[in-house]
């Protein structure tokens, strides 16, 4: 086994929560913006030319009020490296997880794309045996710096995980909000009706339970408890929310919901998606990252850029058969 230039040496699980474990992570964003497209920054005078000096101080007409913009995260895996006891299980995988990009983690199974994934937001290091190596940059700055508490990558990095898991006899609402005192956020009791609403709007789920907010979570369908996890994760509002398989216990209808739940949220929050569904990655992400083992060898990116690109022209005729459906 090479020996890591840094390993980060398992730390305390965060306290413990009511079972079952809330399969999310929050976040954390200065405040609640309202989903608005991004749009590229206007240059003040065509063709970069300053603009003359005025010849007498012109009154100050109030400037416009401009929409407020969501400010999107990025993500970047630099050269991460993992074992589980003695065993390398990922070796010196770099990503870049641009702001407004949906990433999907594609390759077969065992090759390390869940543990790439938890390292993305420190869940890694709860397993005891578990040892990592590399950095992760949000917006440059290493989550697993040591001035760093595990509790501020949950807040800003949120996760859904595969099966749905919802507090079951817990209320929709209360599922909501579930997430905000385990990440130490505070929001008073006359901003949580609208936070419970704008949650569950953004995760595409508002109009079906509207009506029936203080009846169990453990009552929805499948596609609406995925759904009530993703509502449970945005309400910490976190910079980046990554998904692992998300829609995999999911029928194709409650997929399509959620799909485009993604779709929409891709204005306000960096997404990064594992799935084994080749379709879903085409019809979900911008860029793609192609994960591989060989045999008894860690989990490599063997390529990775644009989605349409990967899929249409791989570059590895590795990747074209993974792609194509001859293995994995
Ligand atoms: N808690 C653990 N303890 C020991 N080994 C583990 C643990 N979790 C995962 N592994 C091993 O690490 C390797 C990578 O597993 P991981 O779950 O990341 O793969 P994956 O690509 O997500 O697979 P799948 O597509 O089946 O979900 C596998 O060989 C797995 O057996
Ligand atoms: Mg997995």
């Amino acid at each position: 086994m090479s020996v890591p230039d840094r390993v980060v040496e398992p730390t305390q699980p965060l306290p413990a929560v009511p079972a079952p474990t809330p399969s999310w992570t929050a976040t954390v964003a200065p405040a609640m913006a309202e989903p608005v497209s991004p749009v590229p920054p206007t240059p003040l005078r065509a063709g970069g030319h300053p603009a003359p000096a005025p010849i007498a101080p012109a009154p100050m007409a109030p400037a416009p009020m401009a929409p407020a913009m969501p400010k999107l995260s990025g993500l970047e895996a630099r050269a991460i490296s993992a074992w589980f006891g003695e065993r390398k299980v990922l070796d010196r995988v770099s990503l870049d997880m641009p702001p407004g990009v949906i990433t999907s983690l594609i390759g077969p199974s065992g090759c390390g794309k869940s543990t790439f994934l938890r390292i993305l937001n420190r869940m890694h290091e709860l397993v005891p045996s578990a040892s990592l190596a590399g950095e992760v940059l949000l917006d440059g700055d290493d989550i697993y710096d040591r001035r760093h508490k595990l509790v501020d990558a949950r807040k800003k990095i949120g996760m859904v995980f595969q099966k749905p898991n919802p507090f079951p006899a817990m209320s929709i609402y209360d599922n909501v909000v579930a997430g905000l005192s385990l990440t130490g956020v505070k929001v008073d009791r006359d901003h949580r009706d609208q936070l419970v609403e704008t949650s569950l709007a953004r995760a595409g789920l508002w109009n079906e339970v509207k009506d029936r907010l203080r009846q169990p979570g453990g009552g929805l369908s499948g596609g609406q408890q995925q759904r009530l996890c993703i509502a449970r994760s945005l309400a910490v509002k976190p910079a980046i929310l990554l998904m692992d398989e998300p829609c995999s216990a999911l029928d194709p209808t409650s997929t399509r919901v959620i799909e485009e739940t993604m779709l929409e949220l891709r204005n306000e929050v960096t997404i990064v998606i594992v799935t084994h569904n080749m379709q879903q990655a085409q019809r979900v992400s911008q860029q793609c990252a192609f994960f591989l083992a060989a045999q008894g060898q860690p989990g490599v990116i063997v390529e990775h850029g644009d989605t349409d690109a990967m899929f249409s022209t791989p570059q590895d005729s590795r990747t074209h058969d993974y792609v194509t459906g001859r293995f994995g």
